[in-house]
């Protein structure tokens, strides 16, 4: 019998997203357990016991915690797994914000040479200490924020030696308390060099990025833009292909703005997630559902963009799309890196029910980045990544907008934050 790190008792409710595999969907995505009164175990760094707080001492069978939190009137939730980022990045693009204000596109602003490629220029010119510690900032303010783990991108690289240093910025902060996935997206846009020709940029993605990635050992995942001005249909799949010819998982950005048949492509290559999904058809909703692709949605972006439509969320859910959530935090399209913000533009937005929104922003969100089997629960086994938030029903997490309801962060068993 393990020695007991930490007890929580007496919580409002706590929400375990646990029992079965995989990502939640259909019904157990729409109706989640909440336990009434709950009660935790912490050993080892993982959930041991969750359940009832009038079952606790049972479950300790006489062990005296090291620590014990009671949390009357408030919420114990699993931590947030922010899927969907494009961390690091150099700084930010505040002349761009603002001349979208004053009406530009999104678009069109990169087909000038911003947009994406400004950040390659950023980055080109910022040493990797300046990054590494750049993302620590980001990584600190994430976790105060309840976010524990993090998909971090590179693909403001744009060449080999630079692709590769973000990759390295990313294992570099794996040091930190925040659980790292890296995924390769040298796939991102076409750097100002090769748009004369593009397939030559493609070749070099295919024919040495990858490789070198493959070899190093420093990516998870890889990840393609399919879209008008950067990636095609046909592109995309030749590196996707790749890709997975060198064992990497994959993922796609795929009809963020124009719908290019990028859902089908992740759906026939069986990719982890699609992601963004603003334009995706019904036809390639069931696609998705029946390779069980997890759709990442990103409300931030069309907010932060003033873009619509918002993805269908309902429509993916009714399809049995098991559904996630990111911020897409990144200096272009979406400078917010808070999921409780994300929550909230979740339920008024994409019209998810809160307990299905916080269920898409830690369990399914931990499937959609290769993290399933370890965090995004409150489960025995799981990686103890657990909130307490400062709120009595886990409806007023994002009914209450605008502010952070995180009290405590443990992390691993570990209280980070408080
Ligand atoms: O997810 N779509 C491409 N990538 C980001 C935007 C990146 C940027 O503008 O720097 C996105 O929206
Ligand atoms: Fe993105």
């Amino acid at each position: 019998v393990s020695a007991v790190d930490l007890c929580i008792a007496g919580a409002s409710e706590i929400l375990p997203f646990r029992g079965g595999d995989g990502p939640l969907v259909g019904p157990a995505f729409r109706d989640p357990e909440v336990i009434h009164d709950g009660a935790l175990i912490v050993s080892d760094g993982k959930i041991e016991w969750v359940g009832e707080t009038q079952g606790l001492e049972r479950a300790l069978a006489g062990r005296r915690p090291a620590r014990r939190i009671d949390t009357p009137g408030r919420v114990v939730t699993p931590g947030f797994v922010d899927c969907h980022t494009h961390i690091p990045f150099a700084r930010g693009r505040e002349a761009e914000f603002e001349m979208r204000i004053e009406g530009k596109s999104y678009l069109e602003i990169a087909a000038a040479g911003g947009g994406i490629l400004s950040s390659v220029r950023h980055f080109r010119e910022t040493s990797t200490n300046d990054l590494v510690a750049r993302g620590r900032e980001h990584l600190t303010a994430m976790l105060r924020g309840g976010t524990t783990s993090v998909e971090c991108k590179s693909g403001y690289g744009l060449s080999t030696e630079h692709e590769l240093r973000a990759l390295e910025v990313i294992r570099a902060l794996q040091s930190g308390p925040s659980t790292l996935v890296a995924t390769f997206l040298g796939a991102h846009a076409i750097p100002a060099e090769h748009r004369p020709d593009p397939d030559a940029y493609v070749d070099l993605v295919v024919e040495e990025m990858l490789p070198q990635v493959a070899r190093q050992g420093i990516a998870r995942f890889c990840d393609v833009f399919i879209e008008e001005g950067a990636f095609s249909l046909e592109q995309g799949r030749r590196i996707l292909t790749a890709a997975r010819d060198c064992g990497l998982l994959l993922k796609l950005h795929v009809d963020e703005f124009h719908s290019l048949g990028g859902a089908t492509l992740a759906a026939e290559l069986g990719a982890v997630s699609a992601d963004h999904l603003d334009h995706v058809s019904d036809r390639e909703m069931r696609a998705l559902a029946s390779a069980g692709v997890v759709a990442v949605l990103t409300p931030g972006v069309n907010t932060f963009l003033g873009t619509a439509p918002f993805a269908p969320a309902r429509k993916l859910v009714d399809a049995g799309v098991p559904v996630a959530l990111a911020t897409d935090f990144n200096p272009g399209s979406c400078m917010c890196a808070s999921m409780e913000t994300i929550l909230s533009l979740a339920c008024t937005q994409l019209r998810l029910r809160p307990i299905e929104a916080i269920a898409a922003a830690t369990r399914n969100a931990a499937h959609a980045c290769g993290l399933g089997d370890r965090v995004g629960r409150l489960e025995r086994g799981f990686d103890a990544d657990i909130l307490v938030m400062g709120v009595e029903d886990h409806r007023t997490i994002p009914y209450h907008f605008g502010t952070s309801h995180v009290e405590l962060v443990i992390k691993g068993g570990k209280l980070v934050h408080a």
